[in-house]
């Protein structure tokens, strides 16, 4: 560890841990070919993912597209496959003795993402298909229950369109108002309005980490402020849970959705967190077997939370996949898993601007210890899928896009990104071919 940076100050206010949040700190950066890969063997986790030993055109694949959804683990597809080979059957209503021990195999993925995330409860922990679902049952659950006119819900303009639409639909039957909070240039929110959007809002919805600009939000200033002003708060967890520290009550959250598939886990599951009162006093979002406690001729009563939001058969397999999912980044560590990604950023940050100049454009702070690693590029007027298209040329797998956040682009003036993200298996090696790939583009498109 001789000459790396020491991270372990580097989170971000009320994220993980709340002493770190007030030194938060820029880092000093480390000279570049120390910087990355120090915290993490980086080398030894590229052997855990098969995928990345493949080669695209005779090329090393360069897989920069974890924000989107993330490689998986040797650990997780073995643990998925060995479960449906021996332990496999539906749960929670069989009462043969296979049942009961998928069954349990179930709880006990729950029973981990709780642990993981900091939930008081195993209880408080719903199953959905992916974050989406979990960021609809709020809307279509709690706000369908609780928002009229005369309320306000508040977004930020950084919101996915995942935590942005729910809402719109639900405005449109309970015409209660949207306001947003604002973006600055550097890719911050800006607050200076709080006080003011938060008069009479129910509810504040807001990312803890920007998946287009990797921005992490200072969830917890701005739930205090919530709560003081009486509104919840719904955090889109989705680019925060696979690679900080969560601890879902030290945010301030009082509902929290993400998805297995952007953590080395499988697709087709994800969770929502939310308060254990706030769950019992929630209407249930589907209908259907495994959510009731009774039905007759004249009406049902619901189960309780979390049954009363699993309706029909839930993702078990993949369930055991994030399972498998958690326990790998446990083996790393997600405080490692942040220091790595700061340092790798860092490192792209310098390296890319060095290679590529002053017609590069990244988004976002320019401050790692602020984001996480996403870097939403531009080149010039590049079309962005121009530039990635190019790359692919390298094997650099790139996302070109609106990134599903329409609103911020618009804010941002343009009409989509490239964007490189990083996880765990990325190293310095890939922010080089990113550099250069990415240089290559930029003097294809300038002749
Ligand atoms: C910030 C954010 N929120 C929500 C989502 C939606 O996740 P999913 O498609 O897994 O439901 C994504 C996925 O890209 C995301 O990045």
């Amino acid at each position: 560890m001789d000459g790396v940076t020491d991270l372990s100050d580097d989170l971000p206010p009320g994220l993980g841990s709340t002493d770190a949040a007030t030194a938060a700190a820029q880092p000093s950066v480390a000279p570049l070919a120390r910087q990355a890969g120090d915290v993490l063997d980086v080398a030894a986790i590229r052997r855990d993912f098969p995928i990345l030993d493949k080669e695209i055109n005779g090329k090393r694949l360069v897989f920069l597209d974890s924000a989107a959804s993330a490689q998986k683990p040797r650990a997780v597809v073995e643990a998925m496959a060995a479960f449906a080979e021996t332990d496999y059957a539906n749960i929670h209503r069989g009462v043969y003795a296979l049942a009961e021990r998928a069954t349990g195999r179930y709880e006990a993925a729950r029973a981990a993402v709780a642990r993981f995330i900091g939930a008081p409860s195993a209880d408080e922990v719903i199953f959905t298909k992916n974050a989406t679902e979990g960021l609809n049952l709020v809307a279509q659950s709690w706000g369908r229950a609780n928002l009229g006119p005369g309320d306000a819900v508040v977004l930020t303009q950084m919101e996915h369109h995942s935590h942005i639409v729910p809402w719109f639909q639900l405005q449109a039957e309970k015409g209660f108002e949207i306001r947003w909070i604002p973006v600055t240039p550097d890719g911050h929110l800006d607050l200076s309005e709080l006080d003011r959007l938060l008069d009479g809002a129910r509810l504040v919805a807001l990312t803890a980490m920007s998946n287009v600009l990797g921005t992490l939000t200072p969830v917890r200033q701005i739930a205090d402020a919530a709560h003081a002003a009486g509104a919840l708060v719904s955090v889109d967890a989705c680019q925060f849970v696979p690679h900080l520290p969560t601890d879902v009550v030290a945010m301030g959250a009082d509902f929290a959705a993400f998805s297995g598939h952007k953590m080395v886990g499988p697709t087709g599951i994800g969770v929502l967190w939310a308060h254990a009162a706030l769950l019992d006093a929630m209407p249930p979002f589907l209908g259907g077997g495994g959510m009731i406690l009774t039905v007759d001729l004249e009406g049902f009563t619901p189960d309780a939370a979390p049954a009363k939001f699993e309706a029909g058969t839930p993702p078990i397999i993949e369930a055991i996949g994030l399972h498998a999912a958690i326990d790998y980044l446990d083996g790393l560590g997600m405080e490692n898993v942040r220091a790595h990604e700061v340092s790798l950023t860092a490192y792209a940050l310098r390296a890319l601007t060095e290679r590529v100049g002053d017609r590069l454009t990244i988004h976002g702070p320019s401050e790692p210890a602020a984001r996480g690693g996403v870097l939403s590029l531009a080149v010039d007027d590049v079309h962005p899928h121009d530039l990635a298209q190019v790359m692919d040329e390298h094997a650099v797998c790139v996302r070109p896009g609106h990134h599903c956040a329409k609103p911020l682009m618009k804010v941002l003036g343009c009409g989509a990104t490239a964007r490189a993200s990083f996880y765990v298996y990325n190293d310095t090696d890939d922010v080089d071919a990113l550099a250069e790939a990415l240089a290559d583009a930029a003097d294809f498109f300038a002749s």
